[in-house]
């Protein structure tokens, strides 16, 4: 069993970018810019937040957080995202979610220009996925096709699952593994049988949110088994899979901290500095 160590390969990839940074720092005279626009306080939130900025800073990156209380109303945030969109200086805009329920995510994410969609979150990019058409594509699902490449895991011909139909998670998920030829099945709170399911995954690829959801008798031997879950239990993190008893039985996993979120971060860095690198053609 290899543990698929996310926390290094995605400090390797900050060094890299940082090489390009300075060097794009050199060639226009302009830093590349992230927008994080972040509503209220929900506390995930404030740490991936913090995370971002932490990591951009390191690649030699700007960040400009804009923070605004729980009561703004869709329309101001709007007239925010038009005055980001216009700024020559921000490269890629990204909403933290969960934004509160009173504003719709999809007006909003919908409202960032295509060029700075940096999430891939908009309705355009998620439809250029379903296409096959180059796009931005949604950090976490693409940091693990490139955590899968980076250890040489083939994806073509296998059997993947995915467990879990988020919009940002689950479903493009399934479209990138699809795109590389992958025989994809996309499971859910209302399968039934779901170790049936499970069971027959080659790669098989967790995002639920409940803390060791996923037991050794749901995995095939052999799995390569990727868990995307972050659930904190009396202060400790726990991911979707009984790693314990879950890693002996795989060929390769990830581990929770330290798998699949560091390697989010650098993407959606990558991304941007793509952004910037088309917008400085
Ligand atoms: N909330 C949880 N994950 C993400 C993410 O990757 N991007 C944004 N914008 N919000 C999130």
């Amino acid at each position: 069993m290899i543990i698929l160590d996310g926390k290094t390969i995605s400090k390797n990839r900050k060094e890299t970018l940082k090489i390009e940074v300075n060097e794009l720092i050199e060639k226009y005279n302009k830093v590349p810019t992230l927008a994080i626009i972040q509503v209220g306080s929900n506390s995930a939130s404030q740490i991936y937040v913090r995370n971002k900025i932490k990591a951009a800073a390191f690649c030699n990156m700007n960040t400009r957080l804009i923070h605004f209380e729980e009561t703004i109303t869709e329309e101001e945030l709007l007239n925010e995202i038009d005055k980001l969109n216009q700024d020559e200086n921000i490269n890629g805009i990204i909403a933290q979610l969960p934004l509160p329920k009173h504003i719709n995510e999809t007006i909003i994410i919908n409202h960032i220009y295509e060029s700075k969609d940096v999430d891939g979150f908009s309705t355009t990019c998620k439809g250029k996925l379903f296409s096959g058409i180059d796009s931005f594509t949604p950090a976490t699902p693409t940091g693990i096709i490139s955590l899968l490449e980076a250890y040489n895991i083939d994806i073509s011909g296998k059997e993947a699952v995915v467990v879990g139909r988020s919009n940002i998670v689950g479903k493009p998920m399934a479209m990138l593994l699809l795109n590389k030829n992958a025989t994809v099945t996309v499971a859910h709170s209302r399968t039934k049988d779901l170790a049936s399911v499970t069971k027959r995954a080659d790669i098989l690829v967790v995002a639920i949110g409940k803390a060791k959801f996923i037991t050794e008798d749901m995995v095939k031997e052999g799995a390569v088994v990727i868990d995307v879950g972050i659930n904190r239990v009396d202060e400790k993190l726990y991911g979707d899979v009984d790693f314990e008893n879950v890693a002996p039985k795989t060929s390769f996993i990830t581990p929770v901290p330290g798998g699949v979120g560091p390697l989010t971060i650098v993407t959606l860095l990558e991304n941007t500095v793509k952004a910037f690198k088309n917008q400085n053609k």
